[in-house]
């Protein structure tokens, strides 16, 4: 007795979690650790969609290397007992300089998938984009995120990602339906005119919904939990086709589809700056163009008076060789100044990641995969485990190196950039 007493004053045993998503979030202490979960609980085809990108892969992978090539100058001795990590996005005070970016099929990593999504960044103050290709509707997403308290400033934040689609009444449909539902921001696409392959679903034979062939069902039978979750909820579509006046002309997910086919088939290979006066012409909030890959784009998004530059090579997933994001952020500051805001998608894991970027002189980071995984590893929780790790990294990343402002964060405090 005298030995178990002892033992109990110095072992500590976790408090045994009755909810599984929160049980396997006490083990998880990084995005490596949610990618790794997700990979163990998704099937291959549908972790491969989400973790996968083009070609080599080569763009992918430097997306997140060259963050983590940049290193600290840190400060000491400067008062950090107060630090705060606000800032303002697309002119709006944001708790974090965090986005989150448009995916496509959100739903094949959770049955909620979108609609979690804008829970949890409503939650955190942030705001969410939901893709054209998204498997939610523009309605059911500003009802969820409405459905919880808003713990920004003003009116809670949604996005909408734009493909130009072929048949531009869709388009235009789409855009006045974000506008009723009150979206603060259109974010145009521009580096899809072709789906980048991306090899490992080509070896799959990925089709979207996932279909169920000798494939899937030996991968089902290895995930009974995501296949129960998947054969028991509505059907995943490309909900805000289905949901449009103009379903009948342009597939819309029911039966699957090949996403590469879809994507060069439907959308429209001949878009130009032209486009940006057309889409002002019928939407009068902001907008942002997603997938700028040089300073001279960058430039052209000044002269074409858009509002912010989303530097982009869509995580990896289009052309492989493509600049790295987190690099072209100093040149493009240095090209354009302040004339319009400047955000950078791809590879940002940690919220030491989101100092880099401001000090580099990016008004925020957009994130993708990061919230992909966690919703294949924990739901709704995970989104929300993430988006915390990012503010708390950030915030201790700000302390340890002597910095209390986001707009005291300027390019001294690097190194190796
Ligand atoms: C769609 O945009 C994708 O990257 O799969």
């Amino acid at each position: 007795m005298a030995v178990l007493g002892s033992l109990r004053s110095v072992v500590r045993f976790r408090r045994f979690e009755r909810n599984g998503d929160l049980r396997r979030l006490q083990s998880v202490a990084d995005v490596d650790d949610l990618r790794r979960l997700a990979e163990r609980r998704l099937p291959g085809g549908v972790f491969d969609y989400i973790d996968g990108g083009a070609e080599d892969e080569r763009t992918m992978a430097e997306n997140t290397e060259a963050y983590r090539r940049i290193g600290f100058h840190p400060r000491v001795l400067r008062d950090v007992s107060n630090v705060d990590t606000s800032t303002s996005l697309l002119g709006r005070a944001v708790p974090m300089p965090l986005v989150l970016a448009p995916t496509g099929f959100t739903r094949i990593a959770d049955p909620q998938g979108e609609l979690a999504v804008a829970r949890a960044c409503a939650r955190a103050g942030i705001p969410y984009t939901l893709s054209t290709m998204g498997t939610r509707s523009i309605e059911e997403m500003a009802a969820a995120s409405d459905s919880v308290t808003w713990a920004g400033e003003g009116e809670r934040r949604l996005w909408f990602q734009v493909y130009v689609w072929r048949d531009r009444g869709l388009v235009q449909e789409m855009v006045e339906r974000a506008a009723a539902a009150r979206y603060e921001a259109l974010v145009l696409t521009v580096d899809t005119a072709y789906l980048g392959r991306r090899e490992r679903d080509v070896r799959r034979g990925m089709e979207l919904p996932p279909k169920l062939g000798p494939g899937t069902i030996v991968d089902g039978i290895r995930h009974p939990d995501w296949t129960r979750r998947f054969l028991t909820n509505e059907p995943i579509v490309f909900a805000n086709v289905a949901t449009s006046t103009r379903a009948q002309a342009v597939p819309d997910g029911t039966s699957a589809v090949d996403l590469a086919q879809q994507i060069n088939t439907q959308f429209d290979a001949s878009l130009s700056w032209d486009e940006i006066a057309w889409l002002r012409s019928i939407w009068d909030g902001k907008i942002v163009v997603k997938g700028i890959q040089t300073v001279a784009d960058a430039r052209l998004c000044v002269d074409h008076g858009v509002d912010a530059a989303c530097l982009s090579n869509h995580g990896g997933r289009q052309l492989d060789g493509a600049p790295v994001p987190i690099s072209l952020v100093a040149p493009t500051r240095d090209a354009i100044g302040d004339a319009i805001e400047v955000i950078v998608d791809g590879g940002a894991r940690r919220g030491s990641d989101l100092v880099k970027a401001r000090a580099l002189g990016a008004d925020a980071v957009m994130a993708g995969r990061p919230y992909l995984y966690a919703l294949g590893a924990a739901g709704e929780a995970g989104v929300d485990w993430l988006l915390d790790f990012y503010a708390s990294g950030m915030r201790r990343t700000m302390a340890l190196c002597g910095q209390t402002t986001t707009s005291d964060l300027s390019p001294e405090l690097l190194s190796g950039v």
